[in-house]
Parts: C-alpha cells; structure tokens; sequence
C-alpha cells in the first residue's frame, strides 16, 4: 500500500483531518464488501497522552480502543477500520518496529493518525517522515479533540446511513439540505418555506413506524450536528407521541412534525461562533440563546405559513409549568398544550443525544429525570404518555 505524505495538522486540524478521511474511505474498497471499513481504531494505554478522554470517546463514537500497539497488529482489528490512531510517544521502546510491521501488513487502514502535544516529539516525527498522516493535538482542550474524534467517526457514520434504507437516506440527506437552506434565508431576513418542510414531513410519516428510522435516529445521535440531528429527532419524537395519543389525521400527523422540526428554528438566527461553539457556553453565550424562542415566533410569523399552533410550541417550549421558565416565565394556564407535548419531546431529545461537553443519556436513563420534572417543569401527561410509548406498553384509546 502507497503511505500517503506524512504532513502536520496544522492550521485547520478538523477539515484536514476530515478531507483525509474522506480520501482514506475511498481507498477502502467497496460498500458493503467483506472488507468495509468503519470502524476508528485507537491504541493508547492509560497512560498515554490520549488516554485520558478514550474511555469516554469510546462509549460514544464508532472507535474501538485497544491499550497495546501489538494487540491493533491483529488482522481482524486492522481490516475492520478505515483510521488508526497511535496515543503512544514516537520513542516508546518498539514503536520504530511496531510501524515498520504495520506498513508491511496487507491490513494496514489508509489512515494513520498519532496523537501528540502540538510541539512534542510526534510533530517532528510527522514532519519529517511517511509512517503516520496527521497529528491529533493532545494538548488542545478535551472539547476540539472530542470534535476531532467526532468529525472522524460521524463520517464513518454519513457512509452506514447512505448504504441504508433509500427513504432514510432521503430524511438526512433531505434534513441536511433544508436546514442548510432555512439558515441562508433566515441570515438574509427572507421567509422560510413551508412546502420544504411539509414534503421532508411527509417522507418521515411514510417510514415512521420502521425499525430502520429508530436505527437511524440512534446513529445520528451519537454523531451528528447537535441543531440538526435535534430538529429531527424532536419533529420525529412529536409525530409519535401524537399518535401513540390518538391523533390519526395525516394532515395532523404532518403539522406534530413540523412543530417538533421547527421548534428551535430561531437558533439559526444566533451569532455562528455561539451556534457553533464545540463546548459548553459561558452565561453570557447562554443569556443569548435563551432569546431563541423569541426568534423563533419572529421567523415562523414572518414566513406567513403558520398558524398559532406552530408558532405558541416555538414560543413556548421552554416555560415550565411553575412559572420559572423563559422567555416569559409564563403560569401554567398560559402555557399551550402543543408547547407542553413539545416541551416533554425537546427535553427527552436534547438528554439522550450527545452534546461535546457529555455524554448522552440512553432512554432508559433520560426517563427517570424526565420524571423528576414532571409537575414543577413538565406537563405530567406527556411525560406518563412518552414513557408508555417508549417503555413499550399498549397506545392509549383516548
Ligand atoms: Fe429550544
Ligand atoms: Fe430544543
């Protein structure tokens, strides 16, 4: 196998990263041939610089870890992955011997990556020589890395998702394409389109009882832009819920989807760095965003497509029944049922997908918390209707 030039991750390590990722899996044969490969496989010991982020990057991302070079020699670890990344010091006893086996073996994965302090020995290693492809920085902040990691294993991702369903490659591919274009609208102050968003909710309702769509949310969630995987999973957690309650009518169906899709739309109006920002917000950052919802009734009235019913859910999702919540830190008898049932939708959502700054919750997990919100912050109902859908027990007959 042709090594390809060893060169440093500088300027812009992500989109570097991510175009030799790109090539790396084009070099990797056919889809869904007996040698496809998807897989990240990182070798580090505890002790090395990477190791202190592995066990979380390893519950999250399509990374396998092992904590010895020569055990990542075996063939069916290598042939499985498209990336190897090297956590060790370049002047580790044996390393020198460890990549010379490696570029001698059949199985050697088109990416090697090293990770290393941005001006530690790996860097003059990187170079000056043609074993490894890139640097990851361990001395960056534990949130750019974990972006790094996730850049990596969310193509890995893109690649399962387009090799599934046709129809639920149509939803992201379709997903990706409209909320690409509402935030180009909404930046030029132009109405957001109504058809887009009913033909992408009309796709959904054709497969929203398959197990492949469960599959496909659970994949996203783990890797994928936070606004976009959300509003899909929050549009596609509505629909359910809506009719595991009893809503049966299409066009119903279609507008619970919408709400849900559309609940958030007023984060496209945030400035990018806030919008874009891989870890956690300062209070300011979040005193900004908190003005979403605001955005969002200005964005949904000016498009001039929706009725009270989208726009109060917009408005309103984050207001807690006691009062306390924002922007209007309304009483319960003012909070809408829609913002309720999407409220319960959204908060579910946003603790079972990951975020860069921790992990997601399973469902499992995220109940018991929806529980404890239930009453003081959470319309009770939702909340009991969602874990009945979730857990499995028979839709209600109301
Ligand atoms: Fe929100
Ligand atoms: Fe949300």
């Amino acid at each position: 196998m042709v090594l390809s030039q060893g060169k440093l991750l500088t300027e812009s390590p992500d989109r570097t990263l991510a175009e030799r990722a790109a090539s790396a899996r084009a070099a990797c044969g056919p889809e869904n041939s007996a040698t496809s490969r998807d897989r990240i496989l990182v070798v580090a010991t505890d002790a090395s610089p990477i190791g202190g982020l592995l066990k979380f990057l390893t519950q999250d991302y399509a990374l396998k870890a092992v904590d010895s070079r020569w055990d990542a020699l075996v063939p069916g670890n290598l042939q499985s992955c498209f990336a190897l990344i090297l956590g060790e010091r370049p002047n580790e006893p044996g390393i020198a011997d460890f990549l010379e086996r490696l570029n001698r073996t059949e199985a050697r994965p088109p990416l090697v990556i090293v990770a290393g302090p941005k001006n530690g020995p790996w860097a003059h290693f990187v170079e000056r020589q043609t074993d490894a492809d890139g640097l990851v920085f361990t001395d960056a902040p534990a949130e750019h890395q974990i972006h790094t990691f996730r850049l990596l294993a969310g193509n890995a991702v893109d690649r399962k998702i387009a090799q599934s369903d046709p129809a639920i490659a149509k939803i992201w591919s379709r997903t990706k394409g409209l909320l690409y274009d509402l935030s180009v609208r909404i930046r030029a102050g132009q109405p957001i389109p109504r058809a887009d968003v009913q033909d992408l909710a009309a796709s959904v309702l054709e497969t929203v009882d398959s197990p492949d769509l469960s599959n496909f949310l659970a994949l996203l969630r783990d890797h994928h832009a936070e606004l976009m995987v959300h509003a899909l999973n929050v549009g596609i957690t509505a629909l359910r819920l809506g009719r595991h309650i009893g809503v049966r009518r299409r066009e119903h169906e279609l507008r619970l989807f919408e709400t849900g899709f559309l609940h958030d739309v007023g984060k496209l109006a945030l400035p990018l760095p806030i919008l874009q920002k891989p870890g956690k917000l300062t209070d300011e950052e979040m005193a900004i965003v908190a003005q979403h919802p605001i955005e969002s009734e200005k964005i949904l009235r000016q498009s001039g497509a929706y009725d009270d019913l989208v726009i109060s859910a917009a408005l309103q999702h984050h207001e807690k029944l006691d009062g306390t919540g924002y922007p209007y830190r309304l009483p319960a008898e003012k909070i809408a049922d829609i913002s309720r049932l999407i409220a319960v939708c959204d908060v579910f959502c946003a603790l079972t997908e990951h975020r860069s700054y921790r992990p997601k919750r399973s469902p499992e997990e995220a109940l018991p918390v929806l529980r404890e919100m239930s009453g003081h912050h959470l319309d009770p109902v939702y909340v009991d209707r969602l874990t009945e859908l979730l857990t499995g027990a028979p839709p209600s007959q109301s």
